[in-house]
């Protein structure tokens, strides 16, 4: 049987996943989001597209959620995205709100899914997701590094003009400006990046993936990016089901892992049908360690302006 896929939000993000999710044959699935006729109709449009690319996944669309029983995953990113001007934390009370009231139809319709958080602000969000969901930590997960690193790579192949194939990265930390590119743990066909590029270029690529959404942002003036976001969604949703224990940068909840207690950031995990199977714990430089507390922080401060989790 077809695993079951819900993406919640059909707008950039959600609709692009749906399409990929789709193409790759992961599941069937269900759209949903709280715009009248408009899931609907991306499914309908969606679901035409497979006599042309031979897939045999279905895909319906909704405004409430009793399609969505059963999920075995549940993508979420529902909620408001940037506009210039506007960091991902002026994004938190409201996409709150949104995560909040998702997540409470979510949770007891799929007891089992795997969610796997999108809406910004990532770290945030995936607090209220566990919070509200009452879901064990190792199936809410939040999507950034994989974006981040992402990002990371396209950077150093575009410098090198080596393939990004040959390109491996690791970024680390919250979602945000505090996040925290590896370039220690970064090769290029297995050979350190610091022999290839001079530590000045280093820099400067980390700096442009720092600000990688914000440049988006600027051009684009309506919204955030959401080609590469949905494809980082996906990539996590095919290590779910199909079990395949990847190796990838997520937002995980921490208890004593890299020393922090009792918060999500961005670490290596490794994800398969469980969700977050374990947390990859790399030995850091005392540099990497406190760029990494910076970066916890900020995390803390964001966390600490949810209504949901004050004590
Ligand atoms: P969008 O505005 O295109 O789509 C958001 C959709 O959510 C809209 O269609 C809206 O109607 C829907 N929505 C709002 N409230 C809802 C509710 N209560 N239930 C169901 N649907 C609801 O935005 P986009 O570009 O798709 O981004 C979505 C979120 O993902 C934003 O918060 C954005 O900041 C975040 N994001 C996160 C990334 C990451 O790396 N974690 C990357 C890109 C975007
Ligand atoms: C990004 O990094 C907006 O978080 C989103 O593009």
């Amino acid at each position: 049987m077809r695993k079951k896929i819900t993406v919640v939000g059909a707008g950039n993000v959600g609709s692009l996943t749906a399409a990929r999710l789709l193409v790759e044959e992961l599941g069937d699935i269900v759209l949903v989001d709280v715009i009248e006729g408009m899931p609907q109709g991306k499914g309908l449009d969606l679901q035409q597209m497979a006599p042309l690319l031979n897939h045999d996944a279905r895909i319906i669309g909704a405004n409430d959620y009793a399609e969505t029983t059963a999920s075995d995953v549940v993508v979420i990113t529902a909620g408001l995205a940037r506009k210039p001007g506007m960091s991902r934390d002026d994004l938190l009370a409201k996409n709150e709100e949104i995560m909040k009231g998702v997540v409470e139809q979510i949770a007891p319709r799929s007891p089992h899914a795997v969610l796997i958080i999108v809406s910004n602000p990532l770290d945030a969000m995936c607090h209220v997701a566990k919070r509200i969901s009452g879901f064990p930590k190792e199936r809410v997960v939040g999507m950034a590094g994989v974006l981040d690193t992402s990002r990371f790579r396209t950077f150093i192949s575009l410098e090198l003009g080596v393939s990004v194939q040959d390109i491996a990265a690791i970024v680390l930390g919250g979602h945000g400006d505090t996040m925290a590119p590896l370039p220690k743990y970064c090769t290029v066909g297995g050979i350190p990046l610091e022999m290839m590029m001079s530590q000045e270029r280093v820099n400067a690529i980390i700096e442009r993936t720092r600000n990688g959404g914000g440049e988006i942002v600027s051009l684009l003036k309506t919204g955030s990016a959401f080609f590469a976001p949905a494809a980082s969604a996906v990539e996590m949703v095919m290590a779910v089901v199909k079990d395949k224990k990847r190796l990838l940068p997520c937002a995980a909840y921490l208890e004593g892992e890299y020393g922090y207690d009792g918060i999500y950031l961005g670490v290596p995990v490794l994800l398969g049908a469980g969700g977050v199977e374990k947390i990859i714990q790399l030995r850091l430089s005392p540099d990497e360690k406190s760029a990494l507390d910076h970066s916890a922080a900020a995390v803390r401060e964001l966390v600490a302006k949810l209504k949901c989790c004050a004590n």
